[in-house]
């Protein structure tokens, strides 16, 4: 494995980190808990030592999942990445969506960032986690309720009583990290990047790299569909949300599967899977600093994290590189 510094901070992650979205069922159908569980620990045996979690995953499923895979594991041996301004347990802030909780029962979601708010769900998060403290700690959507200062003058107050180290953000665009930096330096920002998602290499990521901060790309296989297994008859479990997303349909699964077809032969030459090769491509690319890599079981995380473990020459890489600008 290996680890990077994010932006100016002395916090380093796995290149390969644990993201516990699936893990908490919401969203994706369901959650085996004690294979969630194992999933991380096993990753974690291979080097996996940052999590990243948030408290909409599961309604708080995903971060006792968490807080439960490390309690045997010294504190500071692991990296723990959580989020804040998802409330689905006060209608206050910018209505989101409807959805179902993994009992089925309705829930209004909303962008709220407020500054009680953002204290109250700090507490919460380190209660779920068992734990004093949150490595980075991200707004998870821009709220267009709350003025910006007033966010992270409560993220400041968190970092000032020791509750949290550094300040993040997800989904953000340029405009509104420098208008965050008004008020608190931010360390990253966690936005979507895969093969077939590459939308922020316009703006996003030239502003990071220039300002000197992390990207943690997230859905890096593309919520599954890279790891070449997904038809276009493939049928997923009531509730999880990816028989409806626009990558997942039957055209665009044909194309991304073409894109693999001509990629496989690198991959079946190095003894690798796809997934390993399409994660290994992501945190090569220039301004990714970690991948976010979702999974479900310990088959899965030990298969991502060893991504790591074999090595691509220039021209492999370049490759599949060229292969991915045709796309
Ligand atoms: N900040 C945000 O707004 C935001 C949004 C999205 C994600 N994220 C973060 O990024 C993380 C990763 O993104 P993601 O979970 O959306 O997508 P992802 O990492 O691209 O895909 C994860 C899913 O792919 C399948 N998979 C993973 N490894 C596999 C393997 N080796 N073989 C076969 N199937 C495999 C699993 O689902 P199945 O087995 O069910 O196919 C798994 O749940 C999340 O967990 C979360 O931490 C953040």
């Amino acid at each position: 494995m290996q680890y990077r510094k994010l932006g100016e901070t002395d916090l380093s992650l796995s290149v390969i980190t644990f993201g516990a979205w699936a893990a908490g069922g919401w969203m994706w159908g369901k959650t085996e808990r004690n294979d969630a569980v194992e999933a991380i620990r096993a990753a974690y045996d291979i080097g996996v030592t940052s999590i990243d979690t948030a408290p909409i995953y599961g309604q708080g499923t995903s971060e006792e999942i968490v807080g439960e895979a490390i309690k045997e594991i010294p504190r500071e041996k692991v990296q723990i990445l959580t989020k804040f301004g998802m409330r689905w347990n006060l209608a206050k802030g910018d209505f989101n969506f409807t959805s179902k909780d993994n009992d089925g029962n309705d829930i209004d979601i909303y962008k709220y960032a407020g500054k009680e708010s953002v204290i109250k769900e700090c507490e919460d998060s380190l209660r779920r986690l068992g734990t004093d403290y949150i490595d980075l700690y991200q707004i998870h959507w821009p709220d267009i309720t709350t003025p910006v200062s007033e966010t992270f003058e409560a993220v400041a107050k968190l970092i000032e009583q020791g509750k949290v180290r550094y300040a993040g953000v997800c989904n953000y665009d340029a405009a509104q990290m420098a208008e965050a930096e008004k008020t608190l330096k931010l360390a990253s920002n966690q936005i979507p990047y895969s093969m077939v998602n590459r939308g922020i290499e316009k703006e996003t990521l030239p502003y990071c790299i220039e300002h000197h901060k992390a990207i943690l790309a997230y859905s890096p296989l593309e919520r599954g569909l890279l790891t070449g297994k997904i038809t276009p008859d493939y049928q997923f479990q009531p509730g999880d949300h990816r028989a409806n997303h626009k990558h997942f349909q039957p055209e665009f699964i044909e194309r991304t599967n073409r894109l693999l077809q001509k990629i496989k032969p690198i991959a079946d030459e190095k003894g690798t899977t796809l997934s390993q090769l399409v994660l290994r491509w992501t945190v090569e690319r220039p301004g990714i600093t970690i991948a976010l890599a979702g999974a479900r079981n310990a088959a899965q995380s030990v298969q991502n994290a060893r991504a790591m473990d074999f090595e691509l020459t220039q021209q492999e890489f370049d490759f599949i590189h060229n292969t991915v600008n045709e796309f």
